[in-house]
């Protein structure tokens, strides 16, 4: 039976992973954590476009995978089209942060963006800003750092940097002109949410995209009837890591149960 893949920079994908084992618990899943090249947020756009068509080849040619998804903002940003012009054949899910639905939520009018650096700079977000609502006023927040804070579980860095990163939004809550809605637009921050939530007080809903990928992967699958019967007990994770293996499977343990060792890998 063919997996799906999923790929992230590091960990921040298994928040994605967890939203699709939800959603087709009957899947077969390989997750690659490409840890020893990253972070991607802080990188040139050639080498993430590089590092994911290098991961998605090893899915592909490795695990035989019958869809891929891409978990991660900004390698989405950076090669989504080039993974697709490769693969035309395969389905292929991205990640692209929730400012549509987070300026429906929103009662204010104001939506915060909490991405890397690339993400908010990369010409697909700027097309994505481009096509809201002008009435909403987005606040766009990049988090230097976050991610690889998160990555290893720094607890005191993670909440220095949510905080320096909050803080930076401005007004925040249901105040007239106060940001009461926060995209996470970045897949490793989801990890950080009750940091976040705490920072930011009980009147900001923070909207992450792990859902919505998880059913538009169901949708595609549905639609290449690649998606197996809801009693099949062949469900099951592989978790690869071209970085320490340990800290995918400390990052699994906390937040996904159940899903064994990670193992590592070399992807050129
Ligand atoms: N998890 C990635 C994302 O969604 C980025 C983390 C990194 O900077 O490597 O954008």
């Amino acid at each position: 039976m063919q997996p799906i893949g999923v790929f992230d920079s590091g960990v921040g994908g298994l928040s994605v992973l967890k939203a699709l084992r939800q959603a087709l618990p009957q899947e077969k899943f390989v997750y690659v954590s490409d840890a020893g090249h990253a972070p991607y947020g802080e990188r040139d756009v050639a080498h993430v476009l590089a590092r994911s068509l290098a991961v998605g080849r090893h899915l592909v040619q490795s695990h035989q995978v019958k869809a891929l998804v891409v978990a991660c903002n900004t390698a989405t940003a950076a090669a989504i089209a080039a993974l697709r012009a490769t693969y035309p054949t395969l389905p292929i899910v991205g990640v692209e942060p929730a400012l549509k639905p987070a300026a429906a939520r929103s009662r204010t009018g104001a939506v915060g963006v909490l991405a890397t650096r690339s993400t908010l700079a990369s010409d697909k977000f700027q097309a994505l800003l481009q096509a809201q609502n002008p009435q909403v006023r987005f606040v766009l927040q990049a988090c230097n750092g976050l991610a690889a804070a998160i990555e290893c579980a720094d607890t005191q860095q993670i909440h220095a940097l949510c905080a320096r990163y909050t803080a930076a939004l401005g007004p925040v809550g249901s105040l007239p002109g106060a940001i009461d809605t926060v995209v996470l637009g970045c897949t490793h921050y989801t990890f950080a949410t009750e940091v976040l939530q705490d920072l930011l007080g009980p009147n900001v809903e923070l909207i992450d995209a792990g859902d919505p990928v998880a059913q538009r992967t169901v949708n595609l699958l549905a639609h290449a009837t690649a998606v197996l019967p809801a009693h099949t007990d062949a469900a099951w994770v592989g978790l690869w890591t071209t970085g320490e293996t340990q800290t995918l499977e400390g990052a699994a343990q906390r937040w996904l149960v159940g899903t064994g060792l990670a193992r590592h890998v070399e992807v050129a």
